[in-house]
């Protein structure tokens, strides 16, 4: 019966010291260049101190123009010595505790705010359909781009090994480039990267297969898979089980299952622009506090290698029993971390036995208000300034403050919403 503070062994011979994890939170702290900074130091040194067995940066990107927001990091080939000595001082800061510290790396693809690129790539010109005007009209990648984005992969890993990273995560859910190929909703090619499941999985399989060849054998290897879209022609589970099947054979060393996109948010356990389909397990789900345990206990039936199950784990009792279903080997953990750094720590040495859980008062107005509102505006306020909130506060940590738990969620939408513009422009004006 695995507990929460034993070891984990992974195929390529890592030792995670504890099965909890910091999944990945975007920290919105690099430079108008996007490198990283002295504010990623004092972020992860903060973290550092919370006992967690890994910790995944957030979204590191392959390709400048392809960025989830403007302060994102980029890794793009060859570093300068300036660079590499920012790296290598990010990732000593995040090892100090004994964590393993990988870098999850990334293509926004059509998710790509418009302000950092009004043409974003994508497998085919399907646009977001969100209201806001916020993400402009995607171009179909060519075979030639496709090929290209393998490659960057592989090259931004291969920095990500020199700087002291000792794995990496590519992201291949939440509707990033990777997931908008899995998806025949947003992949409608003709050619070897479309149509059939085998075609929409091969950037990810050859991706994979890219990055095992520029890192070696004893990188750890991570893919974060959704482990549905939740939309009418999206992804679906049963499409997750078989890609998992097809990943037993590509060597990597752990699977973080999550579900949702920037339409269908599931990942933050928000509702999206449509009702969601698949979601027969859905009352049983409820019933606990981890959205994606009961995909996990059927994906765990498929897979061979160790898997991550990240989304609403807030209780102790909650995580050992995903840990003893066999439905996980890792918790992954995201928003308590945002108000308190060393709350995982807490939960291992028996100081506490819930997380702290933010997101039940993070909203203007009545319950009936909330992220969940059929109002629009609150909608969108509520679930935008949530997430606000939840970034202000790492920017917070960066800065060397403590989190505002105080910070209204108003007062979040309003800040997050002029610092990511003042972001832009700064990052156009030094492009
Ligand atoms: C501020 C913030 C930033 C995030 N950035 C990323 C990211 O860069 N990459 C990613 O895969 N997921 C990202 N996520 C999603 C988290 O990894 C996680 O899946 C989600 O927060 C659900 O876990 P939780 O309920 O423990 O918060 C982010 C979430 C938050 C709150």
């Amino acid at each position: 019966m695995p507990s929460l503070s034993e070891p984990l062994r992974l195929p390529c011979g890592q030792v995670l010291p504890n099965r909890l994890a910091k999944a990945a939170m975007t920290e919105g702290l690099g430079d108008p260049f996007n490198r990283a900074t002295e504010r990623h130091v004092k972020l992860y040194r903060r973290w550092a101190a919370g006992g967690l067995g890994l910790m995944l940066t957030g979204n590191i990107q392959i390709d400048r123009r392809h960025l989830e927001r403007p302060g994102n990091v980029a890794i793009e080939g060859k570093q300068t010595p300036e660079q590499m000595t920012a790296l290598k001082a990010w990732t000593s800061a995040a090892k100090a505790g004994g964590a393993q510290v990988w870098a999850q790396v990334s293509h926004a693809g059509r998710q790509t705010p418009k302000a950092v690129n009004p043409t974003p790539s994508a497998p085919s010109a399907v646009k977001l359909a969100l209201p806001g005007g916020q993400f402009g009209e995607p171009r179909a990648l060519t075979g030639d781009e496709i090929q290209d984005i393998v490659n960057r992969f592989a090259r931004t890993s291969s920095v990500a090994r020199e700087a002291g990273f000792s794995g990496v995560q590519i992201h291949s859910a939440h509707g990033y480039l990777l997931s908008e190929f899995l998806s025949p909703r947003v992949n409608l090619r003709t050619d070897e990267w479309g149509g059939s499941l085998e075609n929409r999985a091969r950037l990810l399989l050859e991706t994979i297969k890219a990055v095992r060849a520029a890192t070696g054998s004893d990188f750890a290897i991570s893919v974060k898979l959704n482990s549905a879209d939740f939309q009418k022609g999206g992804f679906t589970n049963e499409e997750c089980l078989k890609v998992v099947d097809w990943l037993n054979g590509a060597g990597i060393d752990l699977l973080e299952i999550s579900g949702g996109n920037y339409e269908q948010p599931k990942m933050a356990g928000l509702a999206g622009i449509e009702a969601a389909s698949e979601e027969k397990v859905r009352e049983s789900t409820r019933a606990r506090e981890a959205y994606f345990i009961d995909y996990a206990a059927a994906i765990s039936k498929v897979a061979r290698m160790p898997l991550m199950v990240t989304g609403g784990f807030r209780t102790r009792a909650g995580m050992e029993e995903a840990l003893t279903s066999g439905a996980t080997h890792v918790i992954g953990i995201g928003r308590p971390l945002c108000g308190d750094p060393l709350a995982g720590k807490r939960l291992l040495n028996g100081e506490t036995q819930a997380l702290p859980s933010y997101e039940k008062t993070l909203r203007i107005g009545p319950g009936w208000l909330g992220p969940n509102s059929p109002l629009s505006l609150f909608k969108m306020i509520n679930g935008w300034g949530a997430q606000g909130w939840y970034c202000l506060q790492l920017i917070r940590m960066g800065d060397g403050l403590d989190p505002d738990l105080r910070m209204s969620v108003l007062q979040a939408f309003q800040r997050y919403a002029s610092g990511e513009a003042a972001a832009a422009k700064a990052m156009s004006r030094a492009a």
